[in-house]
C-alpha cells in the first residue's frame, strides 16, 4: 500500500491510497476536525482521471464540515472517494485495502455510506476498522440513512412553508418531488400521508408508477418537472438541478428537497432569489442521513436523533430569518450559521488550552466569558 499526503491551504489532511494488487485507488480528504472527528461518505465513482476525484472529494469534505456544522453535531468533515466502477470492481480485496487505509487515519475520518456504496459495503469494511458507521441492521448499523434524509426533509419543507405561508401544514399543498429513489420514494410516501396532492418524476417510468398508484401522484416527464405548478419544488434526484435555465422555468414558491448541491452555480441561486423563490439551502434539509448514520458515534439515542432531525426545521428557520434580516441569499445565511458554530467551537478550545496551560504552570487562568 502506497500513502501520498498533499497538502492544501485550508484542508487539514488529504491522502491518497494506492494498493494496485487490491485494485484500490482512494483520496481521503479530512477539510477539518474542529468540531470532532471528520465524517463523511464513501463515494465510487469511474472518475475520469485523478483531477476530478481529487476536486470531488475536496468540494465534498469541505461540505461536510459546513453540514455538520450547521447540524449542530460534535464532528468535523471529511469525505473519500474511490475510483472504480461500483457495478464492476468492488471486491473482499477492495474493502481490506480501504479498511486499512481508514485504520491508519486513527479514526480522524469516520466513513459511512454515499453514492456508490451501500451498508454492505461498510459490513465488508467494518471487518478491517472501527472507523466506520452505517453497517447493516444485521451487524449492529444503522443501514441506510435515507429515511432519516427523508424525515429531515420533512420537517425542512414544514419550516419553509410556515416561513413563506405562515402555517406550517402540509395538507393541500402541491410538492413536486424530482427523484424517487431511496429519499424520494420516502419523502413522497409520508408527504401523501400528510395529505399532500404530488407530481412525481424519475427516469425510471417503473418508480413513477408505482407512486401514482399508491398516492395517486401525478406523473411528470423529468424535462418538465421543474415546469410543474406547484407549492414546493423538492429535488431528490443528482447534483445541479437548479442551473439559469431551469431557475427560470420554475412555478413554485419554496425548492427544498434532499438532492446534494441543488445549484449548479451561484448565478442560479442569485436568479432564485431574485425570483422570491424561498431556498432551504441542501447540506441544511438533508443533514437527516448524518445525523441518522453517527447518532450511536456521537451519543445519541433514538429520542434524541429523531429531536435532532426534527431540529433541522428550526435551524432552516434560522437561516431564512438571518437571510432576510441582513439582505444575504440563504445560501449566504446558512455558511454564516455553520462557520458561526465552528468558530465558536475553536475559540472555546483555545480557552480550554490556554486554561490547561497556566493550571499546569500553576497560574491562574485569565478569565473568559463562557458564552463566545
Ligand atoms: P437514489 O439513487 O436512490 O435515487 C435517485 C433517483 O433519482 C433514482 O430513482 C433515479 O432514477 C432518479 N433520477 C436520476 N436522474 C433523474 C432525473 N433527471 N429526473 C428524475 N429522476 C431522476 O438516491 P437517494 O439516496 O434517494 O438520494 C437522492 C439525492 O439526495 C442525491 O442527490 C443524494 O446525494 C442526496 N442525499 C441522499 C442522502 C441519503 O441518505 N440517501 C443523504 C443526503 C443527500
Amino acid at each position: 500500500m502506497e500513502m501520498i499526503n498533499i497538502q492544501k491551504t485550508g484542508y487539514e489532511k488529504i491522502a491518497v491510497f494506492r494498493d494496485p494488487d487490491a485494485g484500490l485507488r482512494a483520496y481521503v480528504a479530512i477539510h477539518s476536525t474542529a468540531l470532532g472527528p471528520a465524517a463523511g461518505g464513501v463515494r465510487m465513482r469511474p472518475y475520469r482521471d485523478e483531477q476530478d476525484a481529487l476536486e470531488d472529494v475536496l468540494r465534498l469534505s469541505r461540505a461536510m464540515t459546513y453540514k455538520a456544522a450547521m447540524a449542530n453535531l460534535p464532528l468535523g468533515g471529511g469525505k473519500s472517494v474511490i475510483v472504480g466502477d461500483p457495478a464492476r470492481d468492488k471486491s473482499p480485496a477492495l474493502w481490506e485495502a480501504f479498511g486499512r487505509c481508514l485504520e491508519s487515519l486513527e479514526g480522524d475520518y469516520i466513513a459511512a455510506e454515499d453514492m456508490g456504496t451501500s451498508p454492505a459495503d461498510m459490513d465488508a469494511i467494518s471487518r478491517h476498522t472501527r472507523h466506520v458507521v452505517g453497517t447493516s441492521a444485521a451487524r449492529g448499523g444503522t443501514g441506510d440513512p435515507a429515511s432519516y434524509t427523508a424525515r429531515g426533509v420533512l420537517a425542512g419543507i414544514q419550516a419553509a412553508l410556515l416561513w413563506r405561508f405562515g402555517e406550517e401544514k402540509i395538507a393541500g399543498r402541491r410538492i413536486a418531488i424530482q427523484g424517487l429513489g431511496a429519499v424520494g420514494s420516502e419523502l413522497a410516501a409520508a408527504l401523501a400521508g400528510a395529505g399532500a396532492a404530488l407530481a412525481v418524476s424519475d427516469v425510471r417510468g417503473e418508480r413513477m408508477e408505482e407512486a401514482a398508484g399508491m398516492f395517486g401522484a401525478e406523473r411528470v416527464a423529468p424535462e418538465d418537472i421543474h415546469r410543474a405548478e406547484c407549492d414546493v419544488f423538492a429535488p431528490c434526484a443528482m447534483g445541479g438541478a437548479l442551473t439559469e435555465e431551469t431557475v427560470k422555468e420554475l412555478r413554485c414558491e419554496v425548492v427544498a428537497g434532499s438532492a446534494n448541491n441543488q445549484l449548479a452555480s451561484s448565478n442560479a441561486g442569485k436568479l432564485l432569489a431574485l425570483r422570491g423563490i424561498l431556498y432551504a439551502p441542501d447540506y441544511a434539509i438533508n443533514a437527516g442521513g448524518l445525523i441518522g448514520a453517527t447518532a450511536r458515534l456521537v451519543g445519541l439515542d433514538p429520542a434524541g436523533r429523531e429531536a435532532k432531525i426534527k431540529s433541522i426545521g428550526t435551524r432552516l428557520l434560522r437561516v431564512f430569518l438571518r437571510a432576510e434580516r441582513e439582505g444575504l441569499r440563504t445560501e449566504e445565511a446558512a455558511n454564516l450559521e455553520a462557520e458561526e458554530v465552528i468558530h465558536t467551537k475553536l475559540v472555546r478550545r483555545k480557552i480550554g488550552e490556554a486554561r490547561r496551560r497556566a493550571l499546569s504552570a500553576g497560574v491562574r487562568p485569565a478569565r473568559y466569558a463562557r458564552t463566545v
